[in-house]
């Protein structure tokens, strides 16, 4: 079924455990991301970039997810990801997103709670989800560290913006895929004894060791985001896939093979974060 996200990380929250976050690079993987996390039967976010959205279309989208969760007996979230301009959340809400983020992270801390007060304003008149972002989390080139987030500074941040859900920087990076991030769990420890109301996003998954992903579950995260690895599965996967092929082989097998080397990880991801081991 299609559903916002808050109540999926609220249930997660109870249970003690994490909700995967899959980013979509492309309308073809769609299907077989909801079908996947159904048969493991896993609650799932699917979530897009701003040019992704903008590249699929935000409607048609929607309009597809929608479709694919109408069948499963799991909750599916569409979640625009890092939007840094509200003209974007406004997009998403309109084409039919059931979830959003700002990302005002860049910005001072007062200019970045009062934005995202805007945004969570739109958000709430459209009964969509929100999440928001305080602290940086590292894109690009791997430097040795981030700002980290400041507790009290979240603190400040959960009550005057009243957002569903907080990414903070613990110091991991998005697509870090050649090696794994030392992030900073006291860090995260403190912002958990601080914010307990609501739940803690994790980005930049792919570049964290599985057993830290566990702690971060433990730790109050209850998103958490992969996009890399997936991204690197599928296209070393298609490389040898259609490296190999003759050009009139059928592209739907190709893909296929493709999409199922991506579903492997993806399972692998599902089990890290609903390891029973994590319920309280
Ligand atoms: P990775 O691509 O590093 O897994 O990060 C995903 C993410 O955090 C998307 O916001």
């Amino acid at each position: 079924m299609y559903t916002t996200m808050a109540p999926m990380l609220a249930q997660a929250k109870q249970e003690g455990k994490g909700v995967p976050a899959f980013n979509i690079h492309a309308l073809e993987v769609v299907p077989m991301m909801a079908r996947t996390a159904a048969e493991k039967s896993c609650p799932v976010i699917l979530q897009v970039s701003v040019s992704t959205a903008k590249y699929i279309g935000f409607h048609l989208l929607s309009t597809v997810v929608r479709e694919v969760a109408s069948s499963l007996d799991v909750p599916v979230a569409l979640h625009l990801d890092h939007a840094a301009k509200l003209e974007d959340i406004g997009a998403a809400i309109d084409g039919g997103f059931s979830s959003v983020m700002y990302d005002g992270s860049l910005l001072p801390l007062s200019e970045n709670i009062q934005r995202t007060q805007e945004a969570v304003k739109l958000a709430r008149q459209a009964k969509v989800s929100i999440e928001a972002e305080l602290g940086i989390v590292g894109r690009g080139k791997i430097i040795e560290s981030y700002p980290y987030t400041d507790p009290d500074d979240a603190v400040k941040f959960v009550e005057e913006t009243g957002v569903d859900a907080l990414a903070v920087g613990i110091g991991t990076h998005h697509g870090q895929y050649k090696a794994k991030t030392n992030i900073n769990l006291d860090v995260l420890k403190a912002i958990h004894e601080k914010v307990r109301d609501i739940p803690l996003v994790l980005h930049g998954g792919t570049g964290v060791r599985d057993e830290d992903v566990r702690t971060c579950v433990r730790l109050g995260m209850h998103k958490l985001n992969f996009g890399t690895e997936l991204n690197v599965s599928w296209v070393r996967a298609a490389k040898e896939v259609f490296g190999a092929a003759e050009p009139d082989e059928s592209l739907r097998e190709l893909m296929i093979r493709c999409n199922g080397a991506m579903a492997d990880t993806i399972r692998k991801k599902i089990d890290l974060v609903r390891f029973e081991g994590l319920g309280r």
